[in-house]
Formats: C-alpha cells, structure tokens, sequence
C-alpha cells in the first residue's frame, strides 16, 4: 500500500497545469452509452476513478481506446447494461451508468451503492426521477432492476440539490419521448460541461448551471467531440498547497471562473489571486488569517474544498469556524490533524479550528479523498517528517499529485 512521505518547511513557488476533472470526466464516460457511435474525449485525467469507471463500461461491452489524455468509447454494442456491486462498492458515481443505461437499452441492473465514507449517500432522487419518467423500478438483493420500453418527458423537483442526480436525470432525459424539466438542479460546472457534451451528441439540453434544466427528447444521438473542463477542486487543493506555504503559484490549463467562493475565501485569508483567461495566479503572505466557511451547493463554497480548508485554518493566525452542509460525517481529517497538533473542536456539523503556530510531523491516514489532501497540505508545513498512509484514497482524484507538489518545490515522495 503506497505511503506519501513529506518533509515540511519547502515554500512553493513555480507553474504547473491543472487536469481535466474528475468529476466531469465520469458522468461523461456514461454519457457515451447513449450513442451507437464513438464518443471522443479529450483532456481525460489519469485517475484510479477514470480506470474503474473504463473497467465498468467495458465489462458491459464498450470498446475504449485511450491514448494519453485522449479517450474514444465506442458502445455500439451494449452486451450487458449492469454493473455489479464489486465495481460499484468502489466507485459510487457507478451509479451514472443507470440513467443511460435504461434510456438506450430500455434495461438496466445497477447495485445499489453503499453509504460510504462521507454518509449514507443515499439515490432516492435519482431513483423519484426515472419513476416520474415511466421508469419500472425494482431494488432486489441490493441491485436496482430497472425497466422502460421507453422513458416519458416529466417534471422533475427534486428534494435537495443532487450533482449526480441532476446528471443522471438529464442523460436519461435526452433520448425520452417528449419534454424534462428538472427543478432545482444542481448548477455545478460539471453540470453544464456534460450539458455540452450531450448537446454535441445531438440532444437539446437548455439551462444547464441555473437551477431549472429543460431536455427535449430525441430518438437518437450520434458521434462526438468534447474536451473536458478543468478540475476545479485539484486547482483549488493546489491554490491551497500554495497558501499554507508562504508560496506564489501560476495554475495553467485551469478555469478561475469556477472558482469564486475558492477565491474568495483566499483573498480574505490574506493571499493575492489573479485570473487569467486560462491560468490563475497566486501569492500567499507569511502567515494566513484564519477564514469561516459553509459549504453549500454551487456557486456556494465546495463541500470538496472544506477539508483543505481546515489544513490552512490550523496555521492560521486566529480562530476559524467551518459548516459543513451537504455530507453528514466529512470531518474525519480533524482527528488526523489533531494527531499533527492542530487545535480543532467539533461540535455537530460545526469545527472550530484555532490556528497554531505549527504542527508536528507524524504519521496519518487517509480516510476519504479530499481529507487525503487535507493531509498532504498540513504535511508542507508541518515540521519535520509526515508521512500519509492509504494514499490509494488520494489517487481516486488526484493525477501524479507528489510530481505536481515537487514540481513546485515540494519536499515529497511516494513510498510504496
Ligand atoms: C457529487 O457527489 C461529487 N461526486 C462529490 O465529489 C461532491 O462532494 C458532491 O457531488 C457534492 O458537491 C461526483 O460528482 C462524482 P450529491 P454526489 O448527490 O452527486 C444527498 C469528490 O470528492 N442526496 O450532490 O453523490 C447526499 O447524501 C466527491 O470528488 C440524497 O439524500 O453528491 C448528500 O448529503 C465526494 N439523495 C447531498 O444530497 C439523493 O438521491 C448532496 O449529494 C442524492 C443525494
């Protein structure tokens, strides 16, 4: 099992690019099952959920050539619309494959995901919105068995904001007989990058990133193009690695448009942030002032930037209050950075986290993929040696991230 040992002290400073996001290139890959001609896509990240989430669609009969960052699916022929509980126990956001898989294949077995982690992460809204749609649906065994000669248009609202769920409910909508409308969706960059996507394979998507998204069904979508957009949280986690170190970063190949309330949040900590077109520059000060954050669905502040967060408010001059509001349990980076000497309490879905003057290296273990992050932030500047176990967390979201944090100067290695 792979370790990342760090020596902290190193300021970063230096260029480095950003890659093209996880969170967009998933639901994309499923957006491929919709078209009986190949998807190309371009800038796909080299991630362990990227090969999972391959792994899933070829065992269903998609053939995907992958050269570099470049990746065509082609799922002509769709021999088995399932996925099983042992690729889906490890990769939840399998659970894209349902809405596609039921819209072109009128079929679908997809297992139920576990909670995980993070909380109980429940489908519920996935599941209400292909019911309105027409949608047979059976849970036996823990596996969904879906049904659909073909999916109805339907109006859609949806309990709470769902990221997934939107993107399912859009991807099945594409090929229903007549209109979708889905209300409060979730407005997340991704949201809109997959909108595009589907847009070029020919379907008629309006109103991707606001709240109401409007689908008018086709019979059919056929071969595209698309580049993924860049990953705003590994640019903003390395924004982050930049901050707690005292350094000065130029981020190239990202899109500082969606980042904001990142941003923001930086610039009251006491850093000097510059958007570019394409790049997003970055100056830190000596030492950051702690900030108070609430997590809360697009464009508010990123429940997946909380945990770096709290690695910048444990050196931070001052006391900082984090909420987080969208996962039930997504604080188990706190005891890891209490074991580095962070002064941290947690109350509910409240940490108050009072700055120290430094912590100590130690050896930590990663428990989700952002809180691996958290780790490796604190890590920078910890003093002495931190090692971080279980980093296969990390590799989920974050491609080659002890070469990119070298790059920049950082003292860090992968031990296996
Ligand atoms: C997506 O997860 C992201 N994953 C998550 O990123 C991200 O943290 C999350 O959105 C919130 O922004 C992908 O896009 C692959 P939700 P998702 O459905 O879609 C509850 C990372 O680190 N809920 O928006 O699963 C749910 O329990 C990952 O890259 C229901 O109750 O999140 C949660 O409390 C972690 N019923 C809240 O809504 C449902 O049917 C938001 O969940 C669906 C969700």
């Amino acid at each position: 099992m792979d370790r990342l040992v760090i020596e902290g002290g190193a300021r970063l400073s230096g260029e480095v690019a950003v890659s093209g996001a996880k969170n967009a290139a998933l639901p994309l890959m499923c957006a491929g099952l919709l078209a009986g001609e190949p998807l190309a896509l371009a800038n796909v990240p080299r991630l362990q959920d990227v090969a999972t989430m391959a792994r899933l669609l070829a065992e269903m009969g998609v053939r995907i050539e992958r050269d570099g960052s470049r990746m065509v699916l082609d799922c002509a022929a769709i021999e088995r619309p399932e996925a099983p509980y042992e690729r889906v126990k490890t990769m939840r956001a399998s659970i894209l494959t349902l809405g596609p898989l039921l819209a072109r294949c009128g079929e679908a077995r997809v297992s139920l995901p576990g909670g995980c982690a993070i909380g109980a992460r429940p489908i519920d809204q996935h599941l209400k919105g292909l019911l309105a749609m027409g949608a047979e649906l059976r849970v036996e065994h823990g596996t969904i068995q879906a049904r659909a000669r073909r999916l109805r248009g339907a109006r859609i609202l949806t309990d709470l904001v769902t990221v997934t769920g939107t993107e399912n409910l859009m991807m099945a909508a594409t090929l229903a007989e007549g209109e979708t409308v889905i209300e409060n969706a979730a407005r997340e960059p991704e949201v809109a990058d997959l909108a595009a996507c589907l847009n070029a394979m020919g379907a008629h998507v309006s109103g991707a990133g606001t709240d109401v998204v409007r689908i008018r069904g086709v019979e059919r979508l056929h071969a595209a193009e698309h580049r993924i957009m860049p990953d705003r949280i590994e640019a903003g986690t390395l924004l982050c690695a930049a901050a707690i170190t005292g350094g000065e970063v130029r981020l190239t190949a990202a899109a500082p448009g969606d980042l904001d309330a990142v941003i923001d949040k930086l610039m009251d900590a006491g850093c000097e942030i510059a958007g570019e077109r394409h790049a997003i520059r970055l100056r830190a000060p000596a030492r950051l002032a702690a900030v108070s954050l609430r997590t809360a669905p697009y464009p508010g502040f990123p429940t997946d930037m909380q945990a770096q967060f709290m690695a910048l408010d444990a050196v931070a001059e001052g006391t900082g209050v984090v909420r987080e509001t969208i996962f039930e349990n997504r604080y188990m980076h706190a005891q890891e950075l209490q074991r580095l000497g962070a002064d941290i309490r947690i109350d509910g879905n409240t940490a108050v986290v009072r700055g120290v003057a430094r912590l100590q290296g130690a050896v930590v273990m990663a428990t989700d993929l952002r809180a691996s992050a958290c780790l490796v932030l604190a890590g920078l500047v910890a003093h002495g040696e931190t090692t971080v176990d279980r980093i296969y967390h990390l590799d989920r979201g974050y491609e080659r991230v002890e070469e990119k944090l070298s790059q920049l100067g950082a003292r860090i290695r992968r031990v296996h």
